[in-house]
Parts: C-alpha cells; sequence; structure tokens
C-alpha cells in the first residue's frame, strides 16, 4: 500500500508553496495525500514564527500528534519557520518529533524520511535537526512542479535584507535571494501546462526581485506571454521596491491583476522611523497615486501592526487617517507581537495589552466598513471570476475576482459546478458581504467588459 503523507501548513502563502513543493519531492518516494493526520504514516507541520501566537499553536498540534503517535506507527516533521528558528526548543519541548527541517533544506527530505525510524514510541529516540543555510539551493533539487488547481502560487524570491525592527522573516528566511528568471519560467510552464491558469509569484519581498534584468516588472512581462496563464499576481511588496517599471505594468500587462497587497504597517511617520521601515506615511501615499494614475481600478491591501513599542494615542489616529485616505479594499491587522531576537522586543516601552486591544478593535472597524463598502460597489456589476474552489454544496463553485474577492455561485447541478472549474466566467454580482460576493453566470453578451470598463473610468 501506498505511504501516505499529511501536510499541514500554517502561516503565509510561502508556506502553502513550500507545501505543495514537499509534496512534489515526496510524490517521487512514493508518497500520496493523506486526507488527515489519523490515516497519515507521515505528518509535517510547515509552521509560521512571524507572532508568538502562530508558534505556539504548533505545540499544541504537536501534543494532539503526540496521542496519535502513542496508538500506532507514525513519523512526525516540523518544517518551516518555528523549525528554523527554534529547532533545538522543539526537539526538547516534544522529543517524539522524528526530525526538524528548515524552509531551505526540505530537497532533503528523501534522505531524511529514510534516516528516520518511525516509531510510536514517545520519546527520546534518533532524531535530527536539519536548519543549516545549505550553500546548495533546494530550487535546483525539486522535480516538476504539479499544478494543484487553477490557481497556484510560485515563489521567486526568499528571505529578506529590510530589517524591520520587529519582524523575524530576516533571520528565520535569511538575506534576500532571487531565482533565475528561466527557471522561474520553466516552472510556470510546468504549472500552466498542469491546468494553472492563474500564478502568483510569492517572495517575502517579491518586488525586490532581480533576477532578470528588468527586476520584477521584467519577469511579469515574459510571464504575460505563456499562453494558457490568464492572470498574473504578487506578494508581498515593499513600499521602497515599489519602483516605475512596475508600477506601469500594472498599467500596460492584462493579465496582471488590478490589486495589490503593499504594507505599510503605520501611517505614523514617528512609527515608521521606529519600525526601520525606511520610509514615511507620504512616501506611501504618492506611491499609491502613481498607481491609480496607472490603473484606476487597482484594489488595494495592506498590512498594519497596533501598538509598537512606543506607539502613542496621536501616532494611531495617524494610522486611522492614513487608511482613510487610502480606502482599502481588504487589509490584516495584527496587535504588536515581541519576537526573540528581533530589536523591538528589548525596547523598554512596550504598550500595554488592552491598549493594543483597544486599538486593533478601532482599526479593524474602520477596515471592516471599508472592506464592505468595497464590495457593495460590485452589486449590479459583471466581473471576470476563474473558478478554483468547489462550494460547501456539492453545486456551489467559488473563485476570484480579478480584485481579489471571492465569489460564491450555486449551479444547477453538480455537473454544472465540475464544468466550470478551471474556467473565467463572466459573473453578475447580486449579493455583497464582508468576505465574499454572491453571483449568477451571466449569458456572454459582451455586457461585463463595458461594466468594467466602466469601473476603471469611475
Ligand atoms: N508582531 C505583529 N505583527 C507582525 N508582523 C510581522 N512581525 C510582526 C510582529 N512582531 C506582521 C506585519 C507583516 C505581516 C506578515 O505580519 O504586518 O507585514
Ligand atoms: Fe519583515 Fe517584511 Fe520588514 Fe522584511 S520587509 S523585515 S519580511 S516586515
Amino acid at each position: 500500500m501506498a505511504k501516505k503523507v499529511f501536510i499541514k501548513s500554517y502561516g503565509c502563502q510561502m508556506n502553502v508553496y513550500d507545501s505543495a513543493r514537499m509534496g512534489d519531492v515526496l510524490a517521487q518516494e512514493g508518497y500520496i495525500a493523506a486526507d488527515a493526520p489519523a490515516d497519515a504514516d507521515l505528518v509535517i507541520l510547515n509552521t509560521c514564527h512571524i507572532r508568538e501566537k502562530a508558534a505556539e499553536k504548533v505545540y499544541s498540534e504537536l501534543g494532539r500528534l503526540r496521542a496519535l503517535k502513542e496508538s500506532r506507527m507514525l513519523m512526525i516533521a516540523v518544517a518551516g519557520c518555528v523549525a528554523q528558528a527554534e529547532g533545538e526548543e522543539i526537539m526538547r519541548r516534544a522529543p517524539y518529533v522524528d526530525f526538524v527541517v528548515g524552509p531551505q533544506n526540505y530537497h532533503q527530505l528523501p534522505r531524511l524520511v529514510a534516516n528516520a525510524t518511525p516509531s510510536n514510541k514517545s520519546l527520546g529516540f534518533a532524531h535530527a535537526i536539519n536548519t543549516d543555510f545549505p550553500a546548495e539551493s533546494k530550487f535546483d533539487f525539486l522535480p516538476e512542479a504539479r499544478a494543484n488547481g487553477p490557481a497556484v502560487f510560485l515563489t521567486i524570491q526568499e528571505g529578506c535584507d529590510k530589517f524591520c525592527s520587529f519582524c523575524v522573516v530576516p533571520y528565520t528566511r535569511g538575506v534576500e535571494f532571487s531565482r533565475p528568471a528561466s527557471a522561474i519560467l520553466e516552472e510556470a510552464r510546468q504549472l500552466t501546462n498542469g491546468g494553472a491558469v492563474e500564478i502568483t509569484l510569492l517572495g517575502q519581498n517579491v518586488n525586490a526581485y532581480h533576477g532578470d534584468d528588468g527586476g520584477l516588472a521584467g519577469l511579469i512581462l515574459k510571464l504575460s506571454e505563456i499562453g494558457g496563464l490568464d492572470r498574473i499576481r504578487y506578494t508581498t511588496s515593499h513600499p521602497r521596491d515599489m519602483d516605475k517599471n512596475l508600477i506601469a505594468a500594472h498599467g500596460n500587462v492584462s493579465k496582471l491583476m488590478p490589486h495589490l497587497h503593499l504594507p505599510v504597517q503605520s501611517g505614523s511617520d514617528a512609527t515608521l522611523a521606529r519600525m526601520n521601515r525606511q520610509h514615511v506615511a507620504d512616501d506611501y501615499l504618492r506611491i499609491i497615486d502613481k498607481l491609480r494614475a496607472a490603473r484606476p481600478d487597482i484594489a488595494l491591501s495592506s498590512d498594519f501592526i497596533v501598538g509598537y513599542p512606543g506607539e502613542t494615542d496621536a501616532d494611531f489616529e495617524s494610522t486611522l487617517e492614513l487608511v482613510d485616505a487610502v480606502g482599502y479594499a481588504q487589509a490584516y491587522s495584527f496587535k504588536y507581537s515581541k519576537r526573540p531576537g528581533t530589536p523591538a522586543s528589548d525596547r523598554d516601552d512596550q504598550v500595554p495589552e488592552q491598549v493594543k486591544s483597544d486599538r486593533l478593535e478601532a482599526l479593524q472597524n474602520l477596515l471592516n466598513r471599508q472592506q464592505l463598502e468595497f464590495n457593495k460597489g460590485f452589486v449590479g456589476k459583471v466581473v471576470p471570476v476563474l473558478f478554483e474552489r468547489r462550494g460547501k454544496l456539492p453545486q456551489q463553485i467559488a473563485g476570484r475576482t480579478p480584485y481579489m474577492q471571492a465569489v460564491h455561485v450555486d449551479c444547477e447541478n453538480t455537473d454544472m459546478a465540475d464544468h466550470y472549474f478551471g474556467k473565467i466566467l463572466p459573473i453578475r454580482i447580486f449579493d455583497a458581504f464582508a468576505n465574499s460576493l454572491a453571483g449568477i453566470i451571466e449569458t456572454p453578451t459582451g455586457q461585463g467588459e463595458e461594466n468594467l470598463m466602466e469601473r476603471s473610468r469611475g
């Protein structure tokens, strides 16, 4: 019987990509995907270290897996950023883990799996920590990429040299590294041959990409020539690297979707300086102006941290003002979380927990209002939706608009839902909620196009 692996991804899309690639590596070793840990021979937790809460989740999941391992043979591995940052700690707190493997080492999975002896013991046996930054690049050792749906991720850049004072990424993912354009184009072709219609280019600092002479804009232009690939996105970007060619690409490259996740973190210049963000609020607003000049209908998204050490009420007000000035389609916001080894964690001007909670609530109320307003603006319009997921009901199908909104459509029957999977169809929106839109398939009369143009003029 084939061996089964269950890979659980935490945190960002880069982990989702890594999990898919681990699946590709293990498929070569004869592993197929398990539906749940309960029917797996190998469970891999692909972890996130960005905030304390994310990191702690791993230990509670490991506790549950320990119980499973006590009842039968099971191999347990911890991968991702917690593995990288606290491999020793994992082995101390969860010695039943068979091996720990960092984000740059998972091409070595076949060897690690072969060397680990599956066991049903919960304590003390051979285990290994593999978190060195290897001299070779894992990408040179990974097998062909398999598309796991119509919308897929492709990592083009890893690591970060920006060293924002709150962030663990430069420590867990290492220095900035860009993959060569030729390797990315090859992987993109493999993915589109396998049925991918949309590719999201990933990197912790994706717009710092320098593996092509033309930077990220140059790469996007080359990717846009691939037949069968209809939609291109990229995330996550830093305002400092939003160069004029990339901004122009939003106006010139029709396959580049009108949506951008551009984290600002705070609207206060004093806070931004303490965060070592290397830009002020006005720089950010000027970038948004230029993006909107290039692509008037571009939908904007961001990340915010509230309660960063030293943040005053006035600083926080500046954040609310920036949000008002931009008008976001969607955004993520977090309470500042102390991360070991980062400069901000040692500061003695930490903000009390209650103040953080109050500010988060106020910010989220504002962002949620903006998001609902953005979505409501689509009611009655026709938008092209790429159907990429099944809905909760068998005849339901779900996808995304160019602006990243989730759309649900009820088809006549399950066969129709299957038929639409992986296709881009014009959908008339009849209802809008905070996190999704409801629509029906529009008979193709060309009306959708007109509506979209109307939006971009507005
Ligand atoms: N505390 C809270 N949020 C953080 N982020 C990164 N580090 C921290 C931290 N220490 C947020 C930032 C980043 C997003 C991925 O996570 O907003 O953009
Ligand atoms: Fe972290 Fe992003 Fe800042 Fe890099 S740019 S240090 S990944 S928040």
